[in-house]
Parts: structure tokens; C-alpha cells; sequence
């Protein structure tokens, strides 16, 4: 049977087992109950509170802005949606800068209804990982681009081009899961590159704009319904809504696509 059929509710024992029976993993990011009611029953396996909101739902440039505050009002009503779902919530701008920030910060998101927090970068932030996961609190890496340090980037931008920066990618996704993460989301990453880190990854990789090599993909929800929210969208987004016909139509089309894994293919991919 597939896993998919076999879980009521996705907790990590799940997560782990789903990678090491090579199970696909759907992700997608909700702001609201009513949208994520429908991912819940389109069999979407994870949901992630993005701090993509601030660009998508709050109009701002950036994720900068947001607050944890945000975060959690937004999760608060996300949970409400989900029954089967893992629902997962970003920390977003610097309120992981410290362990005890960050742990502040995630009991809020839990206590709002969150199951993992997502944090990105490795670095001074593998003590953070470590500090939460200690406190059983799980955790979600996201290496690759990381929007939070776009004034550092430059923009936005496929990472990991060069050898040296592949090499330094790898070892931060050994390192992050080594820390205690129990999932890794890669964005912007080159194909062969985000392949060689999933196989080589104790847990699971989920990609966006990383090719299909990773054990799960993520789209931003507005982007894959093709809503424009004044940014340039980018390479890896594809609009569901034009072959679904219906909200639920295009979300059950993506899951579908990921799970078959003809979603992304090389016109999605870097
Ligand atoms: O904030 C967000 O929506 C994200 C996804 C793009 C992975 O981090």
C-alpha cells in the first residue's frame, strides 16, 4: 500500500519512514484555514507557514518584516484546516539569532499549533538546531537560497554553482542533520546537486527549485496557482490552476505531479 493511503496523520516516524521507503513528500505553504482545509483533503503531506507571507500576503518585498507574531496568528488558523497534515511554521527574521530566542520563539509556533519549525542557514545556527532539538522541539533546516539573507545575497539567486560552494552546501546538510534536524528543505539548488545531497541525507530533502532528485518538493501557494504578487516569479514555479481548473483540482494535480515525479522536470529545474 502506499504510504500515503497508510497515514492518517504525518508525524516524523512517518517522515522518516517515507524517506526510507522512497515515498514522495507534497508540501505547499497556507496562510489560512480554508485553504489549508483543502490541502488537508487533497492529501498534501505538509504545510508550511512560510514567511513568504510577507511577500504574498502582506504585499512587502521581502520576508524581512514579518514577525513571530504574524507567524503564529497565521499558523493558529492554518491548524485549524488540518487533521492529517504536518503543519510546519518558519522562524523567521532573527528571531532565531540566539538558542533562547529561537526557543522563544517556537513555543509560541507550537502553542499556535505548529508540529516543526523551519530555520534557515547552518553555521551559528547548528547550535540553534541543536538547542531545539534537545528540547524536542523538531526542526526543519532550509539550506540553498535562503530569503532572509537576501541583503547579504544580493538578491535572489540559484546557490551552490561552484564547486566550492557545492562542496560547502554539502557539508551543511550533513551538519544540520547532525545537529538534530528532521528535514531539509533545499531552494534554488542545482539538480545534481540537490540529488547528491538527498542521497547522501539521513533525512529527508524537500526541494523547491532543486530539481527532482530531492525526497519531496514545496511550491509557495500563490505561485502555483499563478497569482501574481508583484514579484518576478521564478524558473521553478509552475501553475496548477491552468491544468486543474479548480482551487482542490490544482492542488490534487501538483500532489499528484511530485509523487509521480513528473513534477519538476527539466523546464522546472536548474
Ligand atoms: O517561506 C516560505 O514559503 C518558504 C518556502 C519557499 C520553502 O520558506
Amino acid at each position: 500500500m502506499s504510504i500515503h493511503a497508510d497515514i492518517s496523520k504525518w508525524t516524523l516516524p512517518a517522515l522518516a519512514r517515507a524517506k526510507r521507503e522512497g515515498h514522495k513528500l507534497v508540501m505547499l505553504t497556507a496562510y489560512d484555514c480554508s485553504f489549508a482545509r483543502v490541502m488537508d483533503a487533497a492529501g498534501v503531506d505538509l504545510v508550511l507557514v512560510g514567511d513568504s507571507l510577507g511577500m504574498v500576503v502582506q504585499g512587502e518585498s521581502s520576508t524581512l518584516p514579518v514577525t513571530v507574531e504574524h507567524i503564529a496568528y497565521h499558523t493558529e488558523a492554518v491548524a485549524r484546516g488540518l487533521t492529517r497534515a504536518m503543519l510546519v511554521a518558519d522562524l523567521p527574521f532573527q528571531s532565531d539569532a540566539t538558542p533562547e530566542r529561537a526557543l522563544d520563539a517556537s513555543i509560541m509556533l507550537l502553542q499556535a499549533g505548529a508540529e516543526m519549525v523551519k530555520l534557515e542557514g547552518a553555521g551559528h545556527k547548528l547550535e540553534v538546531i541543536a538547542f531545539l532539538a534537545e528540547r524536542d522541539i523538531p526542526v526543519c533546516a532550509h539550506l540553498g537560497l535562503t530569503p532572509q539573507s537576501v541583503l547579504t545575497l544580493g538578491g535572489y539567486r540559484v546557490q551552490g554553482r561552484d564547486a566550492p560552494a557545492a562542496a560547502r552546501l554539502r557539508a551543511d546538510a550533513v551538519a544540520v542533520a547532525e545537529a538534530g534536524a528532521s528535514m531539509l528543505v533545499l531552494e534554488c539548488v542545482p539538480t545534481d546537486l540537490a540529488t547528491a545531497v538527498t542521497k547522501a541525507s539521513a533525512i529527508p530533502t524537500i526541494g523547491i527549485g532543486a530539481g527532482p532528485g530531492c525526497d519531496g518538493q514545496v511550491l509557495v501557494l500563490h505561485d502555483m496557482l499563478g497569482i501574481d504578487s508583484g514579484h518576478r516569479r521564478p524558473r521553478f514555479v509552475k501553475d496548477f490552476l491552468g491544468e486543474g481548473g479548480s482551487i482542490a483540482a490544482a492542488i490534487i494535480a501538483y500532489a499528484a505531479a511530485v509523487r509521480d515525479g513528473s513534477f519538476p522536470d527539466a523546464e522546472y529545474s536548474y
